[in-house]
């Protein structure tokens, strides 16, 4: 219930200011959230690992006020940033009421560059929202058990869907399943039951492309609205969290890795078949795939791939493989990549 998570003002003692810091890092989806409904509902489930080295690192100083916004990235004016933030802050003000009381002075770094491709708003979201809910319990709010991570990640879910899913390490799932008790519309809950084989799991993420996506998520899941494959897909969605779940349990990776893919390709089939069609991947993503799908072909390795909304392109792999894919990554796929560049990335744990 969307109401359980409003506190009332006269429960906060209103200091003066306070600087708090939390951190927050990046997650890949395995199950697409691609569409949602009001107020950031999405209209599947979803499934993703969460990184551990693209993170972002956020301070803010809160500051008796009227809810003003400055925001510096790396010690640098971002005044172009303070909308989104500002955005984010409207659509809170009804859970968290103190919001608009407190100027926020935010100062904000990312692991990776920033315009690289790699979206912070997953990491940026979730580290804000940290950075909230520090606030609220120095400003005398008593959270109980899980009640403070949930409400961390129901915050980053305003900011941005996936960011809901990034307050916790491993396997996270978010919105309604019958796959997992206790999954939620509202916040991202951590799966149980994942098999060692996927603990450190590696992810390179090949940067294909850098800039600003052509057209940017907000606008993608507003066009499921008119798709007339968004029925199937959503069912779709809701069949591979059921099987991956599963899945994960054991140590098939190679069944797991079927259903990324067959994820990501869907993803962005609805791009494709959307009423005004749109293309996020590039001939080399294209390249990429296909030299993924020939390694495999004559390697017997677990090498898979899944894409975001956009250019780069996500390689998973378990670790006891790692060496000999790594070097084969680095030696053949580099030159798909904008100046060569790769992040080696990995599953986080715990
Ligand atoms: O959180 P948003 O609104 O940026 O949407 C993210 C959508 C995908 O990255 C394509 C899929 C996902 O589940 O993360």
């Amino acid at each position: 219930m969307e109401q359980n998570f409003v506190i009332a003002v006269d429960r906060y003692n209103l200091i003066p200011t306070a600087l708090v810091s939390a951190a927050a890092p990046s997650n890949i989806a395995l199950v697409k959230y691609w569409g949602k409904r009001e107020n950031q509902i999405p209209a599947n489930p979803s499934v993703s690992f969460t990184l551990t080295e693209s993170r972002t690192t956020t301070a803010v100083r809160f500051t008796k006020g009227d809810g003003k916004v400055k925001v510096r990235l790396d010690g640098e004016d971002k005044p172009g940033f303070a909308p989104k933030i500002e955005d984010f802050i409207n659509r809170i003000a009804s859970y968290s009421p103190i919001v608009r009381l407190y100027d926020w002075d935010i100062n904000t770094s990312n692991t990776f560059p920033h315009s690289s491709g790699i979206a912070s708003s997953a990491s940026g979201m979730a580290a804000l929202a940290g950075c909230l809910v520090d606030f609220e319990e120095i400003c005398g709010i008593c959270f109980k058990g899980t009640e403070k991570i949930e409400r961390q990640s129901f915050m980053a879910r305003l900011g941005s869907g996936s960011a809901c899913r990034s307050v916790y390490p491993g396997v996270v799932v978010w919105g309604e399943t019958d796959a997992l008790e206790g999954s939620s519309n509202l916040y991202g809950v951590p799966a149980r039951n994942v098999n060692d084989v996927f603990a450190g799991f590696h992810d390179t993420i090949l940067l294909i492309e850098s800039g600003v996506k052509r057209v940017s998520s907000t606008a993608g899941h507003g066009l499921m609205h008119k798709n007339v494959f968004a029925e199937q897909r959503f069912a779709q969605a809701h069949e591979n969290t059921k099987k991956i779940l599963q899945l994960l349990e054991n140590d098939n990776i190679e069944a797991v890795g079927k259903i990324i893919e067959q994820e990501a390709l869907s993803l962005h089939a609805m791009m494709l078949t959307s009423e005004t069609p749109f293309i996020l991947m590039q001939p080399n993503t294209l390249s990429v795939l296909h030299a993924v799908w020939d390694y495999r072909a004559e390697h017997e390795k677990n090498l898979y791939f899944t894409l975001d909304a956009g250019a780069n392109v996500h390689l998973l792999y378990p670790e006891a493989e790692a060496e000999q894919i790594q070097s084969w990554i680095e030696e053949n796929l580099a030159k798909y990549c904008q100046d060569g560049k790769m992040i080696h990335d990995r599953v986080a744990i715990k």
